[in-house]
């Protein structure tokens, strides 16, 4: 499973890319409020510090204009995933986009239709949210299983990447079901290295090295 950082901090971006275990990144529109600065300039410089896939979502909410943001983010960097929201119109711009050689992330993804559709439209991406459905009591974990079936009985390429993320037990599950991609924010990224018994098992064998009174280098 690619794990993308969800994020437009771009010293944290930097920070988890130095593990070289980051693939890609996803941003949208209150994440780039969040991290501030200039929309293009900022995406460009994620551009510049990822070699994968970096989502940079449009704005607008008629087909002809979402697709002229797409083309305008698609030209800034040839990781650029356009990003666009899973409505008829996102449909209608995916399907152009992609068509154009343009890699496109459909986002706000809530069904399974929706994702259905998405796949049909030739996205590269789905962006089911987990943690939205689990936040009014429906099961974000029970979408991605379905999605994956669906994408599978049909040989979709589109890949399945999990969104809204809260916590590192959602990683693990989106990753038993089988989505291809999680995109998860970096605090929780950077518990997933994290265990008790590992600090303790650590402290111990250094413990004993010490008294051996040796080093490797
Ligand atoms: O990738 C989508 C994600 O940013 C949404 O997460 O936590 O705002 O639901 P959240």
């Amino acid at each position: 499973m690619k794990f993308f950082a969800d994020t437009a901090d771009i010293a944290d971006i930097k920070d988890l890319a130095s593990t070289g275990l980051l693939d890609g990144v996803t941003t949208n529109p209150s994440l780039i409020a969040k991290a501030g600065g200039n929309f293009l300039e900022v995406v460009a410089e994620i551009c510049g510090v990822v070699e994968g896939p970096v989502s940079a979502e449009v704005t607008a909410l008629d087909a002809p204009t979402m697709i002229e943001e797409g083309r305008k983010l698609a030209k800034i960097a040839k990781n650029i995933a356009v990003k666009v929201p899973l409505t008829w119109d996102g449909l209608k711009a995916c399907k152009q986009l992609s068509s154009e050689g343009t890699m496109v992330n459909v986002t706000l993804c809530f069904s399974a239709n929706q994702a259905l559709l998405a796949a049909k439209a030739g996205a590269t991406f789905i962006s089911p949210f987990i943690g939205r459905l689990d936040d009014i009591n429906l099961d974000g974990l029970e979408l991605i299983e379905e999605i994956r079936v669906i994408y599978d009985n049909y040989a979709f390429e589109t890949e399945i990447l999990a969104a809204s993320i809260r916590t590192a037990n959602h990683v693990k599950e989106v990753a038993l079901i089988g989505a291809d991609v999680a995109t998860v924010p970096p605090a929780v990224l950077r518990t997933l290295a994290n265990h008790p018994l590992t600090d303790k098992g650590l402290e111990q064998f250094l413990a004993d090295w010490k008294k051996t009174g040796q080093k490797i280098l």
